[in-house]
């Protein structure tokens, strides 16, 4: 109390200003990692290179062969709200860069030790450094066009910060999101991202966004994604949406960019999502990448610390044509037939098949509720139904299914593993980096429940066998996404590396709604 009654208002000294602002700029490495891509971006790079050691916490190095800065400039952009981007409030409509308020330098070096190498028109080149926000030196250095920025020790000085950051792999992913997110925006621009020695990431300036997405993800998400592009009045809706076959309840990708920055903004994934209608299930959620194209007046990108939302003049408009979009983009699909509705009383009697419960596995003890020469039936391709001792049972057939198959593998897992089918023709598979680590680091796993995995070339595997737990199972697809969700590391809560890896496959490999166990078994 005493001491507020003395306090006297003062301006507080820059260097206390910029590490305020990086309080709310630069949260983690991941956020460093995208103000300087973007800067780079900005500055025109067609290769952007970064670097990161322990997850950015000891060092993140961000390369470019973009515009480079003269002497005076590059001194200058180390200040506070000095940016080359705009010259009046005026020029913030429609603003064409991702920076335009000439902080993120001030207010990364600020809680860093900052080293910033760049030439631009001019031959020779300038060496900054800077640490906890105080230039320590500045001298002549040798490079070509471009800039290299090198931030180590991040919040070394602000110890509060430094305590937040998470374990270096958690680290490591979001800066690999941060630098995936940029990457979409310009798939023209070479991206590479390697984490201490190992490439996570690497992107060749492509001329499609479909390629980009390849290039990301490998083939199991981007050959599921159909190409969107609606015009209406001033809103143009381009980008990726995925098959609604394909969606699935977890793991997706949902990105949405506005005037080529990326946004996050959840009702317009929403207002995607409704453009599906019924033809996916509920709690499926499908990949969307959706690129909005607007007058810049119609839009405010200057409402979020980190840029990371825009405000839109009329956002109802937006979500309808976003909605409408989606819609026209799967229309040509026969899959858009509505799930779980079947047209007339026939054909309802003629999706009940009678299924044998060997479906589920013919080792399988029995217990008294479920009656083994009972006749089950199939609803809509998704429910089975089967007499209990006094009532009728109803279950999804892909949750019964996994859940067996869950307990299946766990078997196979600690005994001799599974019966796998030799492959007539072995598949040959691109995967991305980090998903062909995921299967490095699997693969003893993957070849006990049934996949025989050999490295081929670049990034392509071989398989030799597969598993083979239904007669409808596609071998190649439920690698794909088995590696996809291993490499996402979206499983932190299983205790045991075994059980996780089993409920992934279960959960992939099980028969999924849709499928129909008569079908199948003919
Ligand atoms: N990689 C780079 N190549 C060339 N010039 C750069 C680079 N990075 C920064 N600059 C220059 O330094 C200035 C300051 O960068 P800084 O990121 O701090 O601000 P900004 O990008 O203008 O705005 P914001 O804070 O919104 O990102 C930029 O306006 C630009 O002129
Ligand atoms: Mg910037």
């Amino acid at each position: 109390m005493s001491v507020l009654a003395r306090a006297r208002v003062q301006v507080l000294a820059g260097n206390v200003a910029d590490q305020i602002a990086a309080g709310e700029v630069v949260e983690r490495p991941a956020s460093v990692v995208k103000e300087l891509v973007e800067n780079a971006l900005d500055a025109g790079a067609r290769a952007i290179r970064v670097e990161l050691e322990d997850g950015g916490k000891t060092l993140i190095r961000v390369s470019d062969d973009g515009s480079g800065m003269d002497r005076d400039d590059a001194q200058l952009a180390l200040h506070r709200h000095a940016t080359s981007k705009i010259r009046t409030a005026t020029d913030l409509i429609g603003v064409p860069t991702f920076g335009f308020r000439g902080e993120a330098l001030p207010a990364i070096a600020s809680v860093s030790r900052f080293e910033l190498e760049t030439c631009g028109e001019a031959e020779d080149a300038t060496r900054l450094r800077v640490s906890g926000g105080k230039v320590d030196t500045v001298e002549d250095a040798v490079r070509q066009r471009g800039t290299t920025i090198t931030v180590r020790g991040l919040f070394y000085n602000t110890p509060a910060r430094r305590k937040f950051l998470r374990a270096t792999a958690t680290e490591t992913r979001a800066a690999v999101e941060a630098l995936t997110v940029l990457a979409l925006t310009r798939a023209d621009v070479a991206f590479a991202l390697t984490s201490d020695g190992r490439v996570l990431l690497d992107c060749p300036p492509a001329a499609r966004l479909i390629d980009r997405a390849h290039a990301l993800w490998g083939g199991a998400l981007a050959d599921t994604l159909l190409a969107v592009s609606h015009r209406a009045g001033p809103l143009e809706v381009s980008g990726l949406v995925q098959r609604p076959a394909q969606a699935r309840p977890a793991g997706r990708k949902g990105y949405v960019f506005v005037r080529g920055r990326p946004i996050r903004d959840p009702f317009i994934l929403r207002a995607a999502e409704a453009g599906y209608r019924s033809t996916i299930a509920p709690g499926d959620r499908p990949s969307l990448l959706l690129f909005l194209d607007l007058p810049g007046d119609a839009v405010d990108v200057n409402v979020h610390p980190a840029k990371l939302e825009a405000r839109f003049r009329d956002k109802f408009f937006v979500q309808q044509v976003v909605e409408e979009a989606v819609r026209a983009a799967l229309a040509p699909l026969e899959a858009a037939a509505p799930l779980g509705v079947v047209g007339h009383q026939s054909s309802v009697i003629g999706a009940l098949g009678s299924i044998p419960l060997e479906l589920f596995g013919t080792d399988r003890p029995t217990t008294d509720n479920r009656h083994p020469t009972a006749p089950l039936l199939q609803l809509f391709d998704t429910y089975i139904v089967f007499p209990t001792d006094h009532a009728v049972a109803i279950v999804d057939q892909h949750s019964a299914h996994e859940r067996v198959l869950y307990e299946d593998v766990m078997r196979q897992l600690s005994g001799d593993g599974a019966p796998a089918q030799r492959l007539l023709l072995p598949l040959t598979l691109d995967f991305a980096p980090a998903e062909l680590d995921a299967i490095e680091a699997h693969r003893a796993l993957l070849a006990r429940i049934g996949y025989e995995i050999e490295p081929f070339s670049g990034r392509s595997i071989v398989v030799h066998t597969a598993p083979n737990p239904h007669p409808r199972f596609e071998a190649a697809r439920c690698l794909q996404e088995l590696v996809a969700d291993l490499a996402g590391g979206r499983f932190g809560g299983w205790q045991n590396r075994l059980e996780r890896f089993a409920a992934t496959f279960a959960c992939r490999a099980a028969i999924k709604a849709g499928q129909t166990w008569a079908r199948c078994a003919s």
